[in-house]
């Protein structure tokens, strides 16, 4: 039975209250969002990103007619510059006399780079030289074992300092895993950096643009926001960045590493174990929030380690710097083209102003006291500037039930506009949990659901969030943005499931939780008109499905990680004795079942499946996770 009070007015609802959030997790930006098709351009994959890089990752040697040469990637003093330290020395032996080519093949991502017949293709590079007559260079596209699919282009490299040259390439046939060819004639030392290759076509036709399957699908949501870069990323550098001698790479996102021109910018080891080339910055992402009628919100670190590695960085002089930065940040969005950030804004394309209104500092937050006394300082220093941008606040995980009470009183205390909830649960917390808010003190902080998801990508847990989501309707008044996370993943290379959208190098498609996003969304009303449902439950009876289970941990954190029955039986069990530094899976998961009153491994493939379509919630299984702490 439903009632509904048509005469009583309930809270208005703002059409941001759904958006979107984009976290660099799932290799979600270079070879994801960001249509660069070169992996490894610059050269500078290392150890630090992940230990199984090096900086020739992506890149293999290629010689025809007789030609010979060495490549290798140095980091001298003829490097581009300070920021983009390696490039490839090609020392060309001049054995192929004029028909003879050497040089380097770059296989892209995934099976390779996805090229469509007769589109165009727009190749760079940056080269110089020793050959005072040149180098005649060429670039074409071709298959992995050298079948040429272009016309070659023809580049001639003069001088011996750096110089970027550009061409355009076309296709003959459509492929999925092709390969960029780069190689050159004669003899010397040439030297190359940032070999880049862009589809013609990327979203609104954006130069350093977005995969335009991607950006449509993200535009098709019609999201009121943007929140972006992170998630974990934003406080926490590396996990291998962590071993030394990396020290110096075990750092926070810094904006101002994203933008101005690809070739100056920083490179970063991603907190999720992968090199970030950072082509996709600040200046795309309020680029993209724009054209795709988002509000940005851009998150910012607070100098504490959330996610697992809890640590505080106490140096002034360090949290005054990031202070700047993000009231240099606010003037970059929002200043005059007469601004030092502003002009760079300007510079870079966009004179008008991008209109930023809201900014967050720290991401799941572990140290209440440490994460507040940081946060204090910049909402001090922001709040004297720009009184007129809304700052979120953080509440660390609200699995980590102290942690979460602590912030949400400090935040409470402090009157701050808006604090940032996250949770990640069982479809049967959702359906149980639509409620939340229902109790949420209409007078304190505003509540900025950053990230949730029901725990897999079948059709009940998109369910289960669409249930949810009308409690967050209802409670439009202190529910004022949220968004399902994380929003793209690679389906070959991930780090967390469940996602909201998914691609490979050429295709890309949306889950059960896209299209109830797509459908909230599209259909967000101006008003809450108060109703009443009553149902009598028709499902009862023992439950006879199966249940998946799945945890994860890291021996950064814990040496044992073991979940029992209530029963005593032992149904996950890791020791780490791998020796994982990083979040990983723990062995033995898989699909458990109930039979005869004890637990049953039915299906050990199984991956990352907490609960299975009708499975009633592990709770109900009285389950228990032991995690013993690493000595020391
Ligand atoms: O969305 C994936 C991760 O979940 C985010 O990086 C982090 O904030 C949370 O733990």
């Amino acid at each position: 039975t439903l009632a509904v009070d048509a005469a009583a007015t309930g809270p208005a609802i703002d059409p941001t209250q759904y958006g979107v959030f984009f976290e660099d997790i799932n290799n979600a930006a270079d070879g994801g969002l960001y249509a660069e098709l070169v992996q490894n351009r610059s050269f500078e994959f290392g150890p630090a990103d992940n230990r199984s890089y090096t900086p020739l990752t992506s890149w293999q040697q290629t010689a025809s007619g007789g030609a010979t040469g060495t490549v290798k990637v140095v980091d001298d003093a003829e490097r581009l510059n300070e920021r983009n330290r390696n490039h490839l020395r090609v020392d060309l032996a001049g054995t192929g006399g004029t028909t003879g080519r050497f040089g380097v093949v770059n296989s892209g991502y995934g099976a390779g780079i996805a090229l469509t017949e007769g589109r165009r293709y727009d190749f760079s590079v940056w080269a110089r030289t020793d050959r005072p007559a040149g180098t005649r260079l060429t670039a074409d596209l071709r298959t992995a074992d050298g079948t040429v699919l272009t016309a070659p282009l023809g580049i001639t490299v003069r001088g011996d300092r750096w110089t970027k040259y550009t061409g355009t390439l076309v296709p003959k046939v459509t492929t999925t895993a092709a390969r960029l060819a780069v190689t050159a004639a004669g003899s010397g030392t040439l030297r190359l950096d940032m070999v880049s290759l862009f589809p013609r076509d990327t979203y609104k036709g954006r130069a350093n643009g977005l995969r335009k399957d991607l950006a449509e699908k993200i535009a098709a949501l019609n999201p009121g926001f943007l929140r972006f870069p992170g998630g974990c990323l934003v406080n926490t550098g590396s996990h291998y960045a962590y071993e030394a001698p990396n020290w110096e790479r075990r750092r926070s996102y810094q904006w101002k590493d994203t933008v101005g021109p690809v070739e100056q910018r920083a490179v970063n080891a991603n907190f999720w174990g992968y090199h970030q080339s950072y082509g996709l910055g600040y200046y795309e992402y309020f680029q993209f929030a724009e054209d795709i009628g988002a509000m940005p919100l851009p998150v910012v670190p607070a100098l504490v380690t959330g996610c697992g590695q809890n640590q505080a960085t106490d140096d002034p002089a360090l949290l005054k710097r990031h202070i700047q930065d993000t009231l240099d940040l606010i003037e970059f969005a929002n200043g005059p083209v007469t601004s030092p950030w502003g002009r760079k804004r300007a510079e870079m394309g966009h004179p008008k102003p991008f209109g930023l209104t809201h900014l967050g500092v720290g991401n799941e937050e572990n140290l209440p006291d440490a994460f507040f006394a940081r946060f204090t300082e910049f909402r001090k220093a922001i709040e004297a500037e720009h009184p007129e941008i809304t700052i979120v606040s953080n509440s660390g995980p609200a699995s980590e039930g102290a942690t979460f009470d602590r912030l949400w009183d400090l935040n409470r205390r402090a009157g701050v506009d808006m604090v940032d909830e996250h949770y990640y649960n069982s479809p049967q917390w959702f359906l149980e949990n639509n409620d939340r808010y229902d109790s949420y003190d209409r007078n304190g902080p505003k509540v900025f659901l950053g990230e949730y998801a029901s725990r897999d990508n079948r059709f009940a847990n998109a369910l289960s969030e669409a249930a949810f989501m009308t409690g967050l309707e209802r409670n439009a008044d202190v529910v004022k943005l949220a968004s399902y996370a994380p929003l793209l993943a690679d389906v070959d290379k991930n780090q967390w499931r469940p996602d909201m959208i998914w691609f490979d190098n050429h295709r890309s498609w949306g889950s059960t939780s896209y299209e109830v996003q797509k459908l909230f969304m599209n259909n967000t009303g101006d008003r809450v008109v108060p109703s009443r449902a009553s149902t009598t439950p028709s499902v009862s009876g023992p439950i006879t499905g199966a249940v998946g289970l799945s945890t994860w941990a890291t021996s950064a954190a814990y040496d044992d990680v073991e979940v029992t029955a209530a029963n005593g039986d032992t149904l996950l069990k890791d020791d780490f004795t791998a020796g994982a530094s990083r979040w990983t899976p723990v062995a033995g998961r898989g699909t458990w079942a109930v039979q005869d009153g004890a637990y049953v491994q039915t299906d050990e493939a199984a991956e990352d499946t907490l609960v299975t379509a009708g499975d009633p919630g592990w709770q109900d299984y009285d389950l228990k996770v032991k995690a013993t702490k690493k000595s020391g």
